[in-house]
């Protein structure tokens, strides 16, 4: 049995960024316990084979591309993006062998940057993109740092909880000695979970002093299975919006990417990429530390168990969206709290 719903299961799953995919290169990645060989063939269109040699299970992923297609080194058969084996070395093959020797292969999007694969036959035809993905009026960057211990579902909470940023990430984002008068709103748009957090005035973090003028409120949205958005608004325009996608790879490790959109103009593409990259990287270090010690923690209770507290105001809704249900649409009344 799968450790993941089946809304997961049958979702698309960002498994990879195009430029991580590289012509004549394999690239191994695993989504949902399923090894994947990543490949781009002779058109360069990106397939994804489960990373198993239909003839004697050696993995594709370590094998090299040839004529557009993938090469197994055991025996040297070779397969097609679509999984058809186009080649047996020294052999002739006959009708239908291409397919009946085929490997599996997985349905794949390229979209602005991102690579998606359909694990399940149920899922979409097409994936589901979030808001401003590839909205030209904004500068892009693509961020990633491998796969990390824990499981998405609690990095996705993570990111969906203000109140560990003035704490863990004391001076980088929020402060835990200088905090702002702030009205929280959750608001459920029945398949998806909005936080605005109504401030008046940037955090107190490195972070907000360097790349923000103004606040109104930043908004974090919970898109299941695994989007998380984040959107900083200033009084005339957006400031920042973050859009983290956390992949599940095993029941216990996850492979998240971000995206960093900001309006064009305000200053050069690559100085705003260095600035939220030089804040980002302890952030993310942190957060990647307090997954792994969490993780480490539920393993060795065999599971989790959470206490609600007043801060905690999604309550159970994020695991309910996780798991494919829907939320009946509304917003909570505003409540007061000091981020
Ligand atoms: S195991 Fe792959 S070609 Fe034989
Ligand atoms: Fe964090």
């Amino acid at each position: 049995m799968s450790a993941f719903p089946d809304a997961v299961h049958s979702a698309w799953h960002m498994v990879a960024l195009s430029r991580q995919v590289l012509p004549g290169k394999t690239l191994p990645a695993v989504l949902m316990d399923t090894p994947l060989a990543l490949f781009r063939d002779g058109s360069g269109q990106v397939g994804a084979l489960v990373d198993r040699c239909p003839h004697r299970n050696f993995p594709l992923s370590l094998g090299k591309v040839r004529q557009g297609a993938i090469e197994c080194p055991y025996h040297g058969w070779r397969f097609a993006a679509d999984g058809t084996c186009v080649d047996v070395p020294g052999c002739q093959l006959a009708p239908g062998d291409g397919q009946r020797l085929a490997a599996s292969a997985l349905r794949v999007a390229e979209r602005h940057g991102a690579v998606f694969v359909a694990l399940s036959p149920h899922a979409p035809a097409e994936p589901w993109l979030p808001p401003d993905f590839g909205n030209p009026a904004l500068d892009h960057f693509w961020w990633q740092q491998g796969t990390w211990a824990g499981r998405a579902f609690d990095a996705i909470e993570n990111v969906m909880d203000p109140f560990h940023t003035g704490h863990l990430h004391h001076g980088f984002i929020r402060r835990h000695d200088r905090r702002h008068d702030v009205q929280l709103v959750v608001q459920s748009h029945g398949d998806s979970l909005a936080m605005t957090i109504h401030q008046s005035a940037p955090d107190h973090g490195l972070m907000s002093r360097f790349l923000e003028r103004e606040r109104t409120h930043s908004v974090s949205t919970y898109y299941p299975p695994t989007t998380v958005q984040a959107r900083w608004e200033g009084e005339r325009r957006l400031t920042l919006c973050v859009t983290a996608i956390f992949t599940p790879a095993t029941a216990g490790s996850f492979t998240p990417f971000a995206r960093f959109s900001t309006p064009k103009g305000l200053a050069p593409a690559w100085l705003k990429q260095a600035a939220i990259r030089l804040f980002l990287d302890p952030v993310v270090a942190q957060d990647r530390r307090a997954l792994e010690q969490q993780h480490g923690v539920m393993q060795h209770f065999g599971h989790p168990r959470f206490a609600t507290g007043p801060g905690d105001l999604l309550g159970d809704r994020l695991h309910r969206l996780w798991k494919g249900e829907r939320l009946p649409p509304g917003s909570d009344d505003p409540v007061p709290a000091r981020l």
